[in-house]
């Protein structure tokens, strides 16, 4: 019976064959014990001389790491592995001998493992950091289909820039320029006067010189928009969904954390409601606190952002920017001209934005007059300036960072390891 290693409880006291690789070996005389991994766990084969053939005694003393193999033996109950289950070998059979695998047990430096992302994605650390990915993403789908949202891919080839020119990635559209999407979310707003509420999930490119922990040049972002939400609404849907997120990983992924020697009592806490602070609020605080390199009108830098969160043992939302520096599409808040409204949600333990949001302007004259102060030309949003002209409707929407996300929950420091193969300012290999 052929099986796979997050299936072999249902198979106690019975004899199975597993496809697997070695993730590393001890033996000593007349046993050895083997580290298999499968993609889906983590199991120990334990070979005894006396069970096996003296062929398949001698395969597994002399196996190298990342050998992949037939191994077949039976599943005996082990109280001592988190698996709870090992396997005594009757069989082995050698399909590929792997020879001088790079990874070793032993420490490497940060960009020798990042040279070999693709073969450092099989080590327990990197293999957990995706199952939590993978959980944030099946939980997202689950939460946005569950609450009546339409999932609408926008396109990545874009002739419009979104958030801001300076980051933009050109390419060439055979006669015409064309940018890689930097947000897919005005025509999301298309959607959403189509649909009501929908949501988007895909890539994201930033052309930004920046070297960060928290910045990639590509990126996945999750896009919803709501028609008939206001701001405040929106913040709601914000705190429930990425509560969700954080109850999911909590739920789902008790063997990753485990691996990532995540603290879940920081997990724990992330229950919406989220605290609130006004960005005036938020200068003002930050003077108490004896920052003097920060004044109204400024945009608010990684320690600015850490030491604000540092003030609430939760995520917290920091609203009504200044407007000269949030994006042109947000709407002024009433009876403040220079603020708009948005929130940007800042997560805890110096994880940084996760969110940024905001209540879209609906107002055609409103939006010509944000295009100018921009430097940005009408002509190039003529559809987009549909959407204020037939049926123009109070909306919200905003965009979670995936990555920045997955750090977060996961607690690993650097959003590099929090995407398969990340492309950073110095990297687009492997
Ligand atoms: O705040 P941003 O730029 O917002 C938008 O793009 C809006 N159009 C979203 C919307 O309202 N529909 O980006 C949203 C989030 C950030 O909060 C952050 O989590 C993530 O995207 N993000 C990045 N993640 C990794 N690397 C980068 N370079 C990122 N830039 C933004
Ligand atoms: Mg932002």
């Amino acid at each position: 019976m052929k099986t796979t290693i997050n299936q072999v409880k249902q198979y106690e006291g019975k004899t199975v064959t597993i496809g697997a690789w070695l993730e590393n070996k001890r033996s000593s005389g007349k046993i050895a014990f083997l580290q298999l991994r499968d993609g889906t766990g983590y199991m120990q084969g334990v070979v005894a001389k006396n069970d096996v053939s003296e062929e398949a005694f001698q395969l597994a003393k002399n196996l190298h790491q990342e050998s992949s193999l037939y191994i077949t033996g039976k599943i005996v109950e082990d109280k001592r592995s988190p698996l709870g289950f090992e396997m005594h070998v009757q069989d082995i059979e050698l399909i590929h001998e792997a020879v001088d695998y790079p990874i070793t047990p032993k420490e490497h430096g940060t960009e020798f493992l990042m040279d070999h992302r693709h073969l450092w994605l099989r080590s327990r650390k990197q293999h957990a950091i995706m199952k939590v990915r993978n959980e944030i993403i099946r939980a997202t789908y689950q939460y946005y289909q569950d609450n009546g949202y339409v999932k609408i891919d926008p396109p990545i080839l874009t002739a419009s820039s979104a958030e801001g020119t300076t980051e933009l990635f050109h390419t060439e559209y055979f006669d015409e320029e064309a940018y890689l999407s930097q947000s897919g979310q005005l025509y999301m707003e298309a959607a959403a006067m189509a649909f009501g509420k929908v949501f988007s999930f895909g890539p994201t490119f930033r052309a930004e010189k920046s070297k960060t922990r928290r910045h990639l040049i590509e990126f996945w972002m999750i896009e919803p928009e709501m028609a008939f939400v206001d701001h405040e609404e929106s913040l709601k849907i914000q705190e429930d969904y990425v509560s969700f997120l954080a109850e999911s990983v909590l739920n789902n992924c008790q063997m990753e954390l485990k691996t990532l020697e995540r603290d879940t009592s920081k997990l724990e806490q992330i229950k919406a409601p989220f605290p609130r602070i006004s960005y005036d609020d938020a200068i003002d605080l930050l003077k108490e606190k004896g920052f003097t390199d920060i004044d109204w009108g400024d945009d608010f830098g990684a320690p600015h952002e850490t030491a604000i969160a540092d003030h609430f043992d939760k995520p917290v939302f920091i609203t009504n920017y200044p407007a000269e520096i949030k994006a042109f599409y947000m709407k002024p808040a009433p009876g403040r001209s220079d603020v708009v409204l948005c929130a940007d949600l800042i997560a805890p333990e110096g994880y940084g934005e996760i969110i940024g949001g905001s209540q879209r302007i609906d107002d055609l004259e409103m939006m010509k007059e944000r295009y100018e102060q921009h430097g940005l030309t009408a002509e190039a949003y003529e559809w987009y300036l549909d959407l204020q002209k037939y049926g123009s409707v109070p909306h919200s929407g905003f965009g979670l960072g995936l990555e920045r996300t997955v750090a977060w929950l996961a607690g690993v420091e650097h959003v590099r390891e929090t995407i398969p193969f990340p492309r950073l300012l110095n990297r687009l290999y492997p």
